[in-house]
């Protein structure tokens, strides 16, 4: 069977790109971010995660305005990135598991989700940039299922429609009759706004409710509506709905490993957790 063997959760600002394509990583601006990912490399070292599940959303590389999916799950056997204009470097491809890809979208739907099936499917920054930052300068050592969720154009999936979904995927994984060894993704936030009158805001205290809630009592976020969300974390802030699916998808108990916050990275928080899933499997034979 399956195992979860945790979470990550990063957030994807293109900037992060650039900065390695210049080698920025020791720069004091940079530094108090990059050096976040030490613990995450030595986790991912000693876990060694076979796939990944991850939770992101699309800036219109895959899907634009006209056409945009709620919740879409990635069925290719490879995802390639294109240039969005931000000036970074267009990334490897990723591979893919078409495999476990149809065993969650079976289980999605079954469990009443109605997911766009992606058989061919772009990822942007939202994936890239987390995957380099996780495993950087080498080839990525992992197949991914990609899992997008709107956070984009309203009206946005609720924080409660996004654990569930995370719970369904959680399920599906436990059911999946192979030895693959899993991580969650979650990528984005946290608190941030690039557009507006409230451009730049970020909002420190909420970050820290929600890093805390994500750890202990995720459906404790589920009190706030999307336009709260908003509120409180910027407009494009929403993305801490991927966060939540991912936590949604770690079904043991989960204790947090590590935790990175650094103000700003570009106009966002940025955040970094590893949480650890200890299956209830296990916890029961303990
Ligand atoms: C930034 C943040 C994002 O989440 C994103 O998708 C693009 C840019 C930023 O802070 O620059
Ligand atoms: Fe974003």
């Amino acid at each position: 069977m399956a195992k979860i063997i945790g979470g990550v959760a990063s957030t994807h600002v293109p900037a992060i790109g650039k900065a390695i394509a210049d080698r920025k990583q020791n720069d004091p601006y940079w530094k108090p971010f990059f050096s976040g990912f030490d613990y995450v490399h030595d986790w991912l070292a000693r876990e060694k995660a076979d796939v990944a599940v991850v939770f992101y959303n699309d800036h219109g590389l895959n899907f634009f305005l006209d056409k945009l999916p709620t919740f879409a799950v990635g069925a290719a056997k490879e995802y390639r990135n294109e240039d969005e204009g931000w000036g970074i470097p267009v990334s490897r491809a990723v591979a893919g598991d078409p495999d476990l890809s149809w065993h969650l979208i079976n289980a999605l739907v079954a469990d009443e989700f109605d997911i766009t099936v992606c058989q061919d499917m772009l990822v942007d920054h939202a994936v890239t940039i987390p995957l380099t930052l996780m495993w950087p300068g080498q080839a990525w050592p992992i197949r991914i299922v990609p899992v997008s969720i709107n956070t984009v154009q309203h009206p946005l999936p609720s924080i409660a429609r996004c654990l569930k979904l995370g719970r369904s995927v959680g399920r599906a994984l436990e059911s999946y009759p192979h030895d693959s060894r899993v991580l969650v993704i979650g990528t984005g936030g946290l608190s941030h706004q690039l557009d507006g009158e409230r451009a730049g805001f970020i909002n420190k205290a909420f970050d820290k409710l929600c890093m805390d809630a994500i750890v202990n009592d995720p459906d404790a976020l589920t009190r706030y509506s999307i336009p709260e969300l908003v509120e409180l974390a910027g407009a494009q802030g929403v993305e801490l709905l991927n966060w939540v699916a991912m936590r949604g998808a770690l079904t043991g108990a989960v204790t947090q490993a590590h935790r990175n916050y650094h103000i700003p990275i570009s106009n966002t928080a940025a955040a970094t957790m590893v949480l650890d899933n200890q299956p209830m499997a296990q916890r029961r034979a303990a």
